[in-house]
Formats: C-alpha cells, structure tokens, sequence
C-alpha cells in the first residue's frame, strides 16, 4: 500500500515538474502570432511591394512565433518585444508609397522597439483614422 502512495506521489511530482518546464519554454503568445499573421498579409496586401521575406511568419511552419525571422521575444513573458521590419517590402514599377495602419501594432502590447526602415513608407494611418504624413 505504502509503495503505491510513493509512486503516485512521484507521478504528481513529475507532472508538476513538467507543467513547470512546459511554462517555463511556452513560446509566442496566440494573440500576438495571429497578431503577426495579420501584419504579415497587410504587408503583402497593402505595401503595393514586392512581397519579400518574411517566409518564416507561416502558421504550419512553426508553432513558436518567437522562432519566426525578425521577432524576439521575452522569453520568460512570450511577449514580443522587438519587431525588425526594416526593408521588408520592396517597391515595384508601379509602386507608389503606401501607408501604414498602426492597428495591426496593437496585439503587441509589450513590444520595445519596431525598425520599419527603408519600406518606402509615405506615412501612416493612425488608429483613429487619422493621417500623418511623415517628411
Ligand atoms: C530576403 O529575400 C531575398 C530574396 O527574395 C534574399 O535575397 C534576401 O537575402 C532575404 N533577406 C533576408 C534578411 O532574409
Ligand atoms: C522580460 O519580462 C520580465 C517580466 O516582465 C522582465 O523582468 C525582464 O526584464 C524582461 N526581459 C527582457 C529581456 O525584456
Ligand atoms: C486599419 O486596420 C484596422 C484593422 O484591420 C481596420 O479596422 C481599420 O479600418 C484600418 N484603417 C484604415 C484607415 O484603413
């Protein structure tokens, strides 16, 4: 009888232990990888560009958004907290400048630093609707 307790006591510890590991590795958050989707396809949809990189921002790739090219994440929150973006899109013939919606930021609620250089950005829409255009 004794010998079974143990062993179920060392079977709850085990699973403890591995629900703890589990959290410890938990990748990309949901929120933010459909997040990082959604900018993806506004990306390709609304630069008017050239779709460029970027191939690794795929659903069936990789489960870990945080793995993805040009994301980092904390590590221990799953947030992402960088987002390089810069040169992403590459401007065609008939390309004029295009704007950026700041709404598909939002996910990233946690995010430090965002580079968008060099993607001919003209300027951005604001999430009220607003427009500014950048010099
Ligand atoms: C982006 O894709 C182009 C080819 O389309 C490739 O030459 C370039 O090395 C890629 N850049 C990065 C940073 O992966
Ligand atoms: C990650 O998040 C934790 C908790 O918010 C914070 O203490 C830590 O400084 C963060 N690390 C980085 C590299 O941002
Ligand atoms: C920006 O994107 C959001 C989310 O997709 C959308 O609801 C909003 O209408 C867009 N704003 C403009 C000005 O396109």
């Amino acid at each position: 009888m004794e010998r079974i307790f143990v062993k179920n006591d060392l079977c709850l510890l085990i699973v403890v232990v591995a629900l703890i590991v589990v959290k410890e590795l938990e990748g990309c958050l949901e929120k933010e990888k459909l997040g990082l989707l959604d900018l993806k396809t506004f990306l390709i949809s609304n630069s008017g560009s050239t779709y460029n990189n970027l191939t690794s921002w795929d659903d069936k790739s990789d489960v870990d958004c945080c793995l993805w090219e040009r994301v980092k994440c904390n590590h221990s929150t799953g947030h992402v907290i960088d987002l390089l973006l810069g040169g992403v899109t590459i401007p065609t013939d008939t390309t004029d400048d295009w704007l950026l919606n700041f709404s598909y930021f939002l996910p990233f609620n946690q995010l430090v630093h965002l580079d968008l250089k060099a993607n001919y950005l003209d300027g951005w829409v604001e999430i009220e609707g607003n427009f500014i255009v950048i010099d």
